[in-house]
Formats: C-alpha cells, structure tokens, sequence
C-alpha cells in the first residue's frame, strides 16, 4: 500500500493518506511526551516496540469481536489502519487507582477499586484534556447517546478481554485510554494501545512497566517497553 501526503502529526504517531481513500498508514515515533507536552524526550525505539505491541492487543480485540481500525502490520514502525474519524474523545477505564485519579481523590496509588472507573476527557491540547461526562459529550454534540452507550459497554469489554489476557502473562492492566474513530457508520477502536496509553504493573513485584518510567524518571523505559512486548508475545 503505496503512502501518500501526511494528513496528520501528533506528539507519538503520523498519520498518512494512501491510494486508497478507505485506508490510512500509522507510523509510530520514538518521541515521548508526558504533562500535556511540558516534559518532552525521546524513547528509544518506541516507536517499533509500540507499533508491535499495539498490533497484538488489537489482533487479540478482533478475535474477541471487538472492531478496531487496525487492518496488519506494515513495517517496524507502521500499521494499516481503517480511515477513521477520531472522536475528540479520550476514555479512561481503571481497575486499580493511580495517575491522576488518585490525585485528584486523595487516593493511595494502588489502591484496587471495587469496581472498574470510566471517564472521558475532551481531547484539547489547549484546555489540558479536561474530564467531561457522557452528559457534556452529548450536550457539545461529540457523540450521540447511542454512541457514548457503545462506547461505554465496549470500553469496558476491552477491560475484561485485555486484564484477562493480561493477568496470564504476570501484568495487571492499572487502567488504560481508548480513542475511537467513526468508519463507514460503525464506531471502531482506534489510535494505540501500549505502554504510552495503559498503566502496567508486574503482578509479583508491582513495577512500573509503562510511561510513567519516562513520566517520573524511573530509568529503563526502553526496558520496560521491551519487556511488555515480549511477555504478551510469549506463548505462555
Ligand atoms: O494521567 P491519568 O492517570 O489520568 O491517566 C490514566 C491512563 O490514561 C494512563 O494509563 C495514561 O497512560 C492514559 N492516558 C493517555 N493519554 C492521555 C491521558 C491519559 O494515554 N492524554
């Protein structure tokens, strides 16, 4: 599949039309952001580790009947992906509170939930992603009401599939951030999922095997990432 003019560039992806108006390339790249673009740096091979842990967890979503963007595997740091609409919508799903939930709540980080937490954030660079709820997403006309259902229930669904598939490998999903994208009428999973957007924790040790390694300064994110690719490849 021939690349086209890039259409889009973000802090960790670029996004490319091709000769087909269905089909968009994703290309992942090392650099790395935390804060809203305040720290900036760059990880090492991120981009290779995130495109091919991005590509397992939607590979294992679509045998689960979850539909996502994700069409195969390009390059080291490239995948096809459905031409979607990206919702200005992030969704935050946690098990375990950490990050800015418990913060924001007085909560002891690593505290479990007794229930898995959904949140939305509006996707604004310049507001610092403020927290809405399904509410403000309909009243702003982000979503309809049948969309936000879907893209609870499905958000949630991916939580079960993935802690699941997870837990097997010794790694507890902390929580996670989904975007989703309109394609031809359906509401797919969109965007990534890897140690950049979820929350990783080794299930015997409880270490960090995410972004906050870059986030706090942890040392051995390259590492990290690495790691993570290689238990969720390992055949058990
Ligand atoms: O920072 P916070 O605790 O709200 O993050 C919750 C989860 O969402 C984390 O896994 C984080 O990596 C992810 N996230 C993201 N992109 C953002 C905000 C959060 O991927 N803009």
């Amino acid at each position: 599949m021939k690349k086209l003019d890039m259409i889009y560039e973000g802090k960790a992806k670029r996004i490319y039309r091709t000769e087909s108006e269905d089909l968009y390339v994703m290309e992942f790249k090392d650099d790395a952001t935390a804060f809203n673009g305040q720290k900036r740096g760059t990880i090492e091979g991120k981009g290779e580790l995130n495109n091919n842990i991005s590509a397992v967890f939607f590979e294992i979503l679509e045998e689960k009947g979850i539909k996502t963007h994700f069409v195969k595997l390009l390059s080291d740091r490239e995948m096809l992906v459905k031409a979607v609409k990206i919702l200005p919508l992030e969704v935050i799903v946690r098990n375990i509170a950490a990050g800015s939930m418990a913060k924001r709540l007085g909560l002891q980080e690593g505290t479990k939930l007794k229930s898995p937490v959904l949140e939305f954030c509006l996707k604004s660079d310049e507001l610092g992603d403020p927290m809405i709820n399904a509410y403000h997403a309909m009243a702003m006309d982000l979503a309809t009401k049948e969309e936000i259902a879907f893209i609870e229930e499905t958000s949630f669904k991916v939580n079960e599939i993935l802690s699941r598939f997870l837990i097997e490998k010794n790694i507890i999903l902390v929580d996670f951030k989904l975007e989703f994208g309109r394609f031809k009428g359906e509401i797919l999973v969109a965007d990534e999922i890897s140690p950049d957007t979820c929350r990783f924790w080794d299930a015997k040790t409880m270490e960090k095997l995410d972004k906050d390694r870059f986030r706090r300064d942890l040392g051995n994110v390259e590492e990290a990432y690495k790691e993570i690719l290689s238990r969720i490849k390992s055949q058990n």
